[in-house]
């Protein structure tokens, strides 16, 4: 079988695996000295240099991460694009007075992530298999059940913006493939014997799941599209995660729930700007001049300026990815420790916070209600058994939050529990359902 290759595009990291007579490899990314197989799916523009056009120049993954930190924080970095794709509001927006569609930063994205599978693997073949999730952010209303013909609508409009970013990057021909799908032939490589299994995988923005039968002898009999008995998704996982502790920890240090004088009136600091703060993709979005102006006004009668200076420098100074990172740090630190700390220091902004993991599992239990409710719907509605489920393999980054695998431990019960792969089981899937 020729060479064929499977791109994942994430929320929070992408990769690019390519399979040949059934052999996987992972398209390896320049980092610092070293090199790495997942490209976190950041976009940096340099305020400083500008290309022939005169637009600024970008760059994306680990190198974008290593300029913007060079640039001590100057220049915009833009992450977690793929959940704006749903989004009919999002369809533009300016960098240093230059516009940029949607697809036209995402496809900077995807041609850099070219660039790194051509050096590798020399000519690509011109058909690529990219993921998408069961369900896009934004897809579908969080309390609304049924599958309506207005989702299906915003399906299609999220997959054409993809498909056209894809296109923008020099991938002309593309086969989208669920993201848990991908997982299980993933997964089947290891397999000996036929099993049904659950396949579960978290990332930075959707949980995504199938119920699959893999395993030698379906690959030999040959694979039938009724080989997936159902999937689900939800667009929760690692970034609502992030949200939570952003709007616990970080966000009353910041002002949230406190008051300022304005006209002889005591008034709430605007709770909006504390949620733009928790998603934190948002949070770039604040640094208009009609928000910082508010903010200045909030400051002059604010009962604890500190903590409203604090807001205003983190916003003016782009410390949205750092402090982000430092989110993102204590709360990787919970999977596998009892007590963390969120530490971030900036001038005025002195964040130094225990968090614990029993007090982040009740932030979070919202999520972790949503994620049974789907894996229960999937079950209710292809009629399996959880007895009948041989395996279930639990993938994604957000998979290893400890509260996320106990749902399957209990289940399912802990042995029929797999895993790994966290970050590249997708795209070497991917590149597995190319051959
Ligand atoms: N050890 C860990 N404990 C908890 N969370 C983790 C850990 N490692 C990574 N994560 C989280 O996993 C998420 C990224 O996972 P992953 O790379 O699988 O997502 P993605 O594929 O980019 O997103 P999506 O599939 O939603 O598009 C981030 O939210 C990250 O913080
Ligand atoms: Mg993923």
């Amino acid at each position: 079988m020729p060479l064929t290759l499977g791109l994942d595009f994430g929320t929070t990291n992408s990769a690019i695996a390519a399979a040949e007579d059934g052999q996987v490899q992972l398209v390896r990314f320049p980092f610092g000295p070293a090199t790495t197989d997942t490209f976190r799916s950041v976009l940096y523009f340099d305020p400083e240099e500008q290309g022939p056009d005169r637009k600024p120049l970008s760059t994306a993954g680990p190198e974008a991460i290593e300029h913007y930190l060079l640039a001590d924080g100057q220049g915009r970095l833009l992450q977690s694009l793929k959940s704006y794709l749903a989004s009919r509001l999002f369809k533009a927006t300016q960098v240093f007075g230059h516009k940029y569609t949607l697809e036209s930063l995402i496809g900077l994205i995807a041609r850099d992530l070219k660039r790194g599978a051509v050096a590798q693997l020399g000519t690509l073949p011109a058909r690529i298999v990219v993921g998408r999730p069961v369900r896009f952010v934004g897809s579908r209303e969080e309390d609304s059940e049924a599958e309506t013909e207005e989702e299906e609508d915003v399906e299609a409009y999220a997959l054409g913006r993809l498909r056209q970013a894809l296109a923008n990057a020099g991938f002309p021909d593309v086969v989208f493939e669920y993201e848990p799908v991908a997982a299980a032939f993933h997964y089947e490589s290891r397999l000996t014997r036929d099993e049904l299994v659950l396949i579960a995988d978290f990332g930075g923005g959707t949980s995504d799941f199938c119920l699959m039968r893999v395993g030698p002898g379906v690959r030999a009999r040959g694979r039938q599209r009724s080989d997936i008995l159902g999937t689900e998704g939800v667009a929760l996982a690692g970034d609502s995660f992030d949200s939570r502790i952003i709007r616990h920890v970080v966000a009353p240090l910041l002002g949230r729930g406190s008051h300022y004088r304005t006209q002889g009136k005591l008034m709430p600091v605007p709770p909006w700007l504390y949620l733009r703060l928790a998603r934190w993709h948002h949070m770039s979005f604040l640094k208009s001049r009609e928000t910082m102006s508010l903010l200045d006004g909030i400051l002059r009668g604010a009962e604890q300026p500190a903590r409203i200076a604090a807001l205003i420098h983190l916003i003016d100074r782009d410390l949205g990815y750092r402090l982000y990172q430092a989110v993102e740090r204590a709360k990787v630190a919970l999977s596998t420790s009892e007590h963390s700390r969120v530490v971030f220091r900036d001038g005025p902004l002195q964040l130094d916070e225990p968090l614990h993991r029993a007090d982040f599992e009740s932030w979070i239990a919202p999520e972790l209600s949503a994620i049974e409710q789907a894996v229960e719907k999937l079950l209710t509605r292809t009629q399996i058994r959880p007895e009948q489920v041989d395996s279930v393999f639990v993938t994604g980054g957000s998979s290893l939050v400890p509260a996320v695998r106990r749902i399957f431990a209990n289940r399912f019960g802990q042995d029929r529990l797999r895993s790994g792969g966290e970050l590249t089981s997708v795209a070497s899937g991917l590149a597995l359902c190319g051959q």
